[in-house]
């Protein structure tokens, strides 16, 4: 297991993406423990891409709870269709919000958040978690985002399918 995040400060998001990606693949090969793996996830979005918030809800008995996480503490339940984490459960289906003001419902746990992307986590074809990431700042999510994270998420169902056969 690789022990050093190496992302280049001066890459492209783009890049940074891409490079992130392949070290989080080998981060999490070779272990089956969920929480061991999303915990390191989470920690590497966070350092490796700048974000404020970066972290993981697990879909237990009709609501969202929190799981592994990097960054300031934040709300523990969220239910079904409440929102943009609950939104994106309902609908399966990733949610970007380029300014959480104008998102009804949004859920802020806290006030620095600005703009965020929640991304649905199947696992044997059911949402099992969502991936809800928050930056400080306005509209600072894109399609880029959407894609590699998107890519990110099928990565780790396989890890987690592997252990469900
Ligand atoms: N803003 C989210 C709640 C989770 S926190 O941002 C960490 C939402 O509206 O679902």
């Amino acid at each position: 297991m690789a022990e050093n995040l190496f992302i280049d400060p001066n890459a492209t998001k783009e890049e940074k993406y891409i490079s992130l990606l392949v070290q989080i693949e080998a981060l999490i090969d070779n272990e089956n423990d969920i929480t061991a793996n999303l915990a390191n996830i989470a920690s590497a979005l966070y350092f490796g891409m700048n974000f404020f918030w970066v972290g993981f809800y697990e879909v237990k008995n009709e609501q969202l709870v929190l799981a592994p996480f990097h960054g300031p503490i934040a709300c523990t339940r969220i239910a079904y269709g409440k929102g943009v984490c609950g939104t994106a459960w309902k609908k399966q289906q990733t949610i970007l919000v380029p300014d959480v003001e104008q998102f009804p419902g949004h859920i802020a746990c806290s006030s620095a958040s600005k703009s965020e992307i929640v991304v649905p986590i199947f696992v044997n074809n059911a949402v099992k978690y969502v991936l809800d990431v928050d930056s400080e700042k306005l509209n600072d999510f894109s399609n880029i985002d959407e894609k590699y994270l998107e890519q990110l998420v099928k990565i780790i169902s396989k890890n987690i399918e592997i252990q469900y056969i």
